[in-house]
């Protein structure tokens, strides 16, 4: 069997793994401790930072009735995605709210397993959310989910290395490779991102593709991404690693984490990632406290910047049978003051647009405007209830591809068919 084969049976083998844990799940129900308080339950990545720790400790001090029950599940999205799924098939009510990701939603509201929140949630209330994460919220015209964090993907840059060379930040594909070229050296690597195969990849090379003038779906339905833009788009991330050695091979195995590690090390010149790293590279003992600047992420021929549109949110689960009390916990998360405290003290972005202007804010995190101008450009990835599938797809090509088992070309192509294929069915 070939490489892919048998990575594309992992993957099938990582779909039909919540079908079967369902079945055997729809037979026992969610056994409720004798405390007499109501539990709301969800599953969460690690509480890095401690801050929803501390958000719940207040929800439930203002609400002596409800416990909190958040399970830190793994780091992994995919993995926490599949986990729900599971209990969801089964219409287990194992929990209340689902922590869910932009990316996951269509699929979830598809599938029937989200209750609607347009009645809890109406239009005028919800206009203070920011309009791109209230879309990411909506389902075929309907609203399933509190948006609770924004997210997108930009470019970080080491000031005090660019400025030693008297290198301006780039702006181009082409400038990146060259200030990289420039200012790497034995221990410092040039440019890190996120080239695992999972979800964030797909983000990480969406940004180029786009920065190139390429697509993936359009909104009509039109696959995209065997398009020549797409494929010089993927060809320059090869050569980064391969040709121009701009990014370590290791980048394969970097999801967000291990590429933020080694940028705040200060073993890299420039990342991709995600807002919420910022915070933990001014943290007091951080090498790089200081010395990083973030821009939107840079274009290449054709296109225009762009950043990946992610982000988080609460949904209601179909099945909980604590609709009020849970809907309640995702309010408090939504608050003004919550938002505020994610932000300062997890790096985690507001949904809310009043914060982006709010001078408590704006004072004690001067990069917020820097911030504003990333997410100004971003864009969804496809809303589609079989977009898991599609994401696996491209997640397996482009993979393939950053390890030179298939061309650009090649990887594309067969992406491109199974995508058609998904978007048919
Ligand atoms: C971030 C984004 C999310 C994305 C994920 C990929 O958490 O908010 O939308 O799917 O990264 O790793």
């Amino acid at each position: 069997m070939t490489g892919n084969a048998i990575k594309l049976e992992s993957i099938m083998l990582r779909r039909l793994v919540p079908v079967i844990l369902a079945a055997v799940l729809a037979a026992c129900g969610r056994a409720e401790p004798d405390d007499g308080k109501v539990h709301v339950r969800y599953l969460a990545s690690p509480d890095v930072g401690g801050f929803s720790k501390v958000i719940i400790d207040r929800f439930e001090r203002a609400n002596p009735g409800i416990k909190v029950d958040m399970i830190e599940g793994p780091s992994s999205g995919d993995a926490r995605e599949n986990m729900y799924s599971t209990a969801f098939m089964a219409k287990d009510d194992a929990y209340d709210l689902a922590y869910v990701d932009v990316a996951w939603l269509p699929k979830f509201a598809a599938q029937g397993w989200l209750r609607p929140l347009d009645d809890l949630l109406p239009p005028d209330k919800a206009a203070v959310f920011l309009p791109g994460d209230l879309e990411g919220s909506r389902y075929q015209g309907r609203l399933y989910r509190v948006p609770i964090q924004s997210d997108g993907g930009m470019l970080y840059y080491r000031k005090d290395l660019l400025a030693a060379k008297g290198i301006p930040v780039p702006r181009t594909w082409a400038e990146l490779v060259a200030a990289a070229r420039k200012t790497q050296t034995a221990d410092i690597t040039g440019f890190v991102f996120q080239g695992k195969q999972y979800e964030g990849l797909v983000c990480a090379v969406l940004e180029v593709v786009w920065g190139f003038g390429g697509d993936l779906l359009t909104p009509d339905g039109e696959v995209r991404i065997d398009r020549p833009e797409a494929v010089a788009a993927l060809q320059a991330l090869v050569d980064a690693i391969y040709k121009d050695k701009i990014s370590p091979q290791a980048v394969l195995t970097y999801q967000e984490e291990e590429a933020r590690n080694v940028f705040q090390e200060g073993r890299a010149v420039f990342m991709r990632n995600w807002p919420y790293a910022w915070n933990l590279m001014q943290k007091e003992g951080s090498p790089v406290r200081g010395k990083v600047g973030i821009v939107p992420m840079v274009s290449g021929p054709g296109g225009r910047s762009a950043a990946t549109l992610g982000g988080w949110g609460f949904a209601l689960s179909a099945y909980s049978r604590h609709p009020e009390e849970a809907y309640k916990l995702a309010e408090f998360f939504a608050s003004v003051e919550s938002q505020k405290l994610a932000f300062l003290q997890g790096g985690i972005l507001p949904t809310r647009k009043a914060l982006y202007a709010d001078p408590a804010v704006l004072a004690a995190a001067p990069h917020m405007k820097d911030l504003g101008r990333v997410l100004a450009t971003a864009r969804p990835r496809p809303v589609h209830p079989r977009w898991p599938r599609m994401s696996d797809a491209l997640q397996l090509h482009v993979s393939a591809a950053l390890s030179r088992q298939e061309t650009p070309e090649e990887a594309l192509q067969a992406a491109a068919v199974e995508i058609r294929a998904a978007a048919a069915r």
